[in-house]
């Protein structure tokens, strides 16, 4: 097992560079199962979760090369075969619930485990599979799993109730051969969503809209080769840093990022008292000013995002001040406030609210990563705690973020892996 250890009380200097969204790379490697053919991703950060998708695609006879050094993500799924995904590489990552768009669009059928919750909810899949029976799709479920089969994928208009990332994901793909014209309304507006769109529309696709609240797809015969395609930067690592030189306060560069996208985190920091300078993918943040208390509320895109907000509550654990956070997202997307408690935040939470009270000093102690943003939270946490700061349950962390000690500790941080 693996543990992070952080030394509080450095400040940061330099520069860090933003690695590929990992929110972007998943369903793009997911989307190349609809194309029978070699296609090369890249810059793709070697994750956990990249490595479960990698697995599973080679379970189902895809060939799949890595290079770690240019981060090249060679995929041919042309020998792709109708084999049931393993359960445990369904139950180890959500995302992976992914793939039944892409495997109705190549065989018609697709049968895979219910995925399971995790800790920030129950996660379901129902707007999914709603959507998928517009498009012509015969679902039954029983026994933890899920059996989908269609005589051939129809367009159809499709309403969100809620602006699901993932259900607009598979649904899109589906729709990509579909018979027809697919409308989904209500569709998520992350800009991953956008980039998935980009990718698919770079081998051929009709999707229109996507982006914004109505994405058109226009169903093509297949789809054909194309070029190797580059996924966008990775808008959470990038807040992440950003609130590491806040919360030290701290000058730092920032490499690779897009102003759009990063908009919620800029607003809302800048009303915090964070300075931006941005020169195209440059950053430069500015956290050595006096810091003030803001309320946030978690929307969907282009609203403040949900995967930010626990990097945020450490933050505002030690702005001066009552801070208001609500988390509209996900039910339960609080966990890490108990461990920042136990480094001495003043947080409570009255369901969907935690009401956090600046304090002067958070000190250094045992705590958990309880998900993966609550992982990178109690980092940040620990950069200014005094003394030790060391955090279990890493692997979390290591999901969405590529080697992150390496990252912090060339900005100056004291941050250290190690084995026990
Ligand atoms: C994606 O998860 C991201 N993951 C999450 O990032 C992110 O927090 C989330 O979108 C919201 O932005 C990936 O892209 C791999 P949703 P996803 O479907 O698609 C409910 C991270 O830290 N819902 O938009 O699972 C659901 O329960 C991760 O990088 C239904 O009720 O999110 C949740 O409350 C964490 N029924 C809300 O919608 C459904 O069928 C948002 O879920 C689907 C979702």
């Amino acid at each position: 097992m693996e543990k992070i250890i952080v030394k509080g009380g450095n400040k940061l200097q330099g520069e860090v560079d933003i690695s590929i969204a990992k929110n972007s790379v998943l369903p793009i490697i997911v989307a190349t199962i609809l194309n029978p053919r070699k296609i090369t991703i890249k810059k793709v950060p070697l994750l956990e979760d990249v490595l479960v998708l990698v697995n599973l695609l080679r379970e189902l006879e895809c060939s799949v090369e890595f290079s770690d050094i240019t981060g090249d993500l060679i995929i041919d799924t042309s020998n792709l075969k109708e084999i049931e995904p393993s359960n445990d590489l369904i139950k180890r990552m959500r995302a992976s619930f992914l793939i039944v768009g892409p495997m109705l669009a190549r065989f018609g059928r697709c049968k895979i485990s219910m995925p399971g919750g995790c800790n920030i909810g129950s996660r379901p899949v129902d707007l999914h599979l709603k959507g998928f029976k517009k498009l012509g799709v015969d679902i039954e479920s029983g026994h933890g799993y899920i059996n989908t089969k269609t005589e051939g994928l129809k367009g159809g208009r499709v309403y969100l109730d809620f602006p699901s990332v993932g259900a607009t994901e598979n649904l899109m793909m589906a729709a990509v051969c579909a018979e027809g014209v697919t409308i989904i309304e209500n569709a998520a507006e992350e800009p991953e969503i956008w980039d998935l769109a980009r990718f698919l529309n770079s081998m051929g696709a009709k999707v229109e809209g996507a982006g914004y609240g109505r994405i058109t797809i226009t169903g093509v015969k297949e789809l054909k080769e194309t070029e190797s395609f580059t996924p966008i930067y990775d808008r959470i690592e990038a807040g992440t840093f950003i609130v590491a030189a806040a919360i030290t306060k701290s000058k730092i560069t920032i490499n690779g990022v897009n102003e759009e996208h990063l908009m919620p985190c800029i607003e809302k920091l800048t009303e915090v008292g964070v300075k931006f300078k941005i020169d195209g993918e440059k950053m430069l943040v500015d956290g050595t000013e006096d810091r003030f208390p803001v309320d946030i509320k978690t929307l969907p895109y282009p609203g403040f995002p949900t995967d930010m907000q626990p990097q945020m509550m450490a933050l505002l654990s030690l702005t001066n001040g009552v801070s208001i956070i609500t988390e509209t997202v996900f039910e339960n997307r609080f966990m890490h406030v108990g461990e920042l408690v136990r480094m001495g935040a003043n947080i409570k939470i009255d369901g969907r609210i935690a009401i956090v009270e600046g304090v002067k000093q958070l000190t250094g102690c045992e705590v958990k990563a309880t998900d993966l943003r609550a992982g990178a939270a109690m980092i940040l946490a620990g950069l200014v705690a005094n003394g030790e700061t060391i955090i279990s349950e890493i692997h979390h962390i290591d999901r969405g973020y590529t080697r992150i000690e390496d990252k912090f500790n060339s900005l100056g941080a004291n941050v250290h892996r190690i084995k026990i």
